[in-house]
């Protein structure tokens, strides 16, 4: 009878996959012996696998520029990194290695621009996307970034004060963009994005403040939706309405270089994670052309702001099984030693699911449980995959260790949940491990950060 937990995942999904495999029942991530790791380290730990970011990058430009070449579109594909994803120095530095330009979304995001200019990481010459709500303080820094040379620095005007602000801080000539605020979906609970200016209001703020200004010159159209770029009409549509704006300010003689059309590139959080990225990035760039060519307007370079895209899947998090409790018949608790709300916090927040696997005990059998963290919160728990309403995982057996790991959440846990910082009912912010290859392309790891102190704590609590 096939009741192992191997037979389970081999019964229900293609597998092994790309980064995945299991070995006498231990799994391999990347090709990277997950217990060998937990060996060394001991759980919990969160984990990041440099090599994934530089791979995610070079696909997705593999995808654009082909879809370039076989449409016969002259301008050209523009990757940028959105910062806020992750903010950590190793990812900024894996992204400069990849020659990409960078998008920030507030004023300490140029500091970190500047420091890997100082530390000769990034040329002057690269794309600095400034999005986000500009304060006078954001302003100011990118004024200090035009001083250092940056001369391909974009702000994308959110809203018309800003661009105020902007006149009376900045002296130089700057090229600008515009983001226009997009509809939300329609089962969101607001119609139309705060962030941003309105579809109707873009040509008339065009007309009446930018056309004939002495410095400023709109280059950039730029638009993002909330859900991410998707196969489904609402994404269709918005996109559509994004280029008939573009199209309108060119019958307005405006010239527009470069179209931005934000992050939002999904990440594979399931197993059965099916996602056509080819499909989807000539489908863009063909309509994008369809608009340009309508009048006669020199095709755009396109450029996308990908976060999740570039860091999700370099990211993980490593637990032990501490216990399991029962509290009827039916609900197993598995008592992870963290917590979801600490260091996967969107699996609290939005309710995100992201690829959870156990680390050992392939071999054995499997049960229905539930996952709990180690607040008192009773929100802290995780009991759903993407592609089920259930967790399965091999049987607690007290004196046999079962470890899990939730991979691909490299992106935005880090910086919602705090990083090193006050953690809910005072559980330590995990050890992290960094990992990457060496010049022969062997693995090598080592620990980037220890895990947080009872003196980290108190002291950020001020009784030290
Ligand atoms: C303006 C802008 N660009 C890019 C991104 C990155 O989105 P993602 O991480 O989904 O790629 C965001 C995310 O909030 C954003 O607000």
């Amino acid at each position: 009878m096939k009741n192992k937990y191997r037979d389970l995942i081999e019964q229900t999904f293609d597998f092994p996959q790309e980064e995945f495999k299991v070995e006498k029942g231990n799994l391999y991530f990347r090709g990277l012996d997950m217990m060998s790791l937990i060996d060394t380290y001991k759980t919990p730990f969160r984990f990041t696998y440099l090599p994934a970011i530089g791979e995610q990058i070079e696909k997705c430009r593999v995808w654009f520029n082909t879809a370039i070449k076989d449409l016969n579109y002259d301008g050209r594909y523009r990757y940028c990194y959105c910062t806020k994803s992750s903010h950590f120095n190793f990812v900024l530095e894996e992204c400069a290695k990849h020659n990409t330009n960078i998008e920030t979304s507030s004023a300490f995001d140029i500091d970190i621009v500047i420091a890997l200019f100082k530390k000769k990481l990034l040329k002057d010459d690269i794309y600095v996307i400034c999005n986000g709500y500009k304060t006078e303080l954001y302003i100011r820094k990118i004024a200090e970034l035009i001083d250092l040379g940056f001369d391909r620095i974009i702000p994308i005007i959110d809203n018309f004060r800003e661009f105020e602000l902007l006149d009376e801080i900045i002296d130089s000539k700057l090229e600008i963009g515009i983001r226009i605020a997009s509809e939300e979906d329609p089962k969101f609970e607001f119609y139309t994005s705060r962030l941003g200016i309105g579809y109707k209001d873009v040509v008339p703020f065009y007309k009446w403040k930018i056309k004939d200004h002495k410095k400023f010159k709109l280059s950039m159209l730029h638009f993002f939706v909330n859900t991410g770029i998707r196969d489904n009409a609402y994404y269709w549509n918005e996109l559509r309405k994004f280029i008939t704006v573009y199209t309108d300010l060119i019958k307005a003689e405006a010239h527009i270089p470069y179209l931005n059309i934000g992050g939002g590139f999904p990440v594979k959080n399931s197993l059965a994670f099916d996602f056509d990225y080819e499909y989807m990035v000539r489908e863009i760039v063909a309509q994008i052309k369809s608009g340009a060519d309508s009048v006669d307007a020199d095709h755009p370079d396109v450029f996308t702001e990908f976060g999740s895209f570039t860091v999700a899947e370099s990211g993980g998090m490593v637990f032990s099984i501490l216990d399991q409790k029962k509290q009827n018949d039916r609900e197993n608790w598995n008592m992870i030693n963290g917590s979801f709300m600490t260091t996967l916090p969107d699996t609290w927040a939005i309710n995100k699911r992201f690829i959870m696997l156990p680390i050992n005990r392939w071999e054995d059998r499997y049960e229905r449980v539930f996952l709990g963290g180690l607040t008192c919160d009773s929100d802290d728990y995780y009991n759903s995959e993407q592609h089920i309403n259930a967790i399965y995982l091999p049987e607690f057996k007290k004196n046999k260790e079962l470890f899990v790991g939730f991979f691909n959440c490299g992106a935005y846990q880090e910086s919602i949940s705090g990083y090193g910082g006050i953690k809910h009912c005072l559980i330590p912010s995990p050890k992290h491990i960094l990992i990457n290859k060496d010049e022969n392309g062997e693995i090598v790891h080592f620990e980037y950060r220890k895990e947080q102190t009872n003196t980290d704590m108190l002291k950020i609590l001020g009784y030290e």
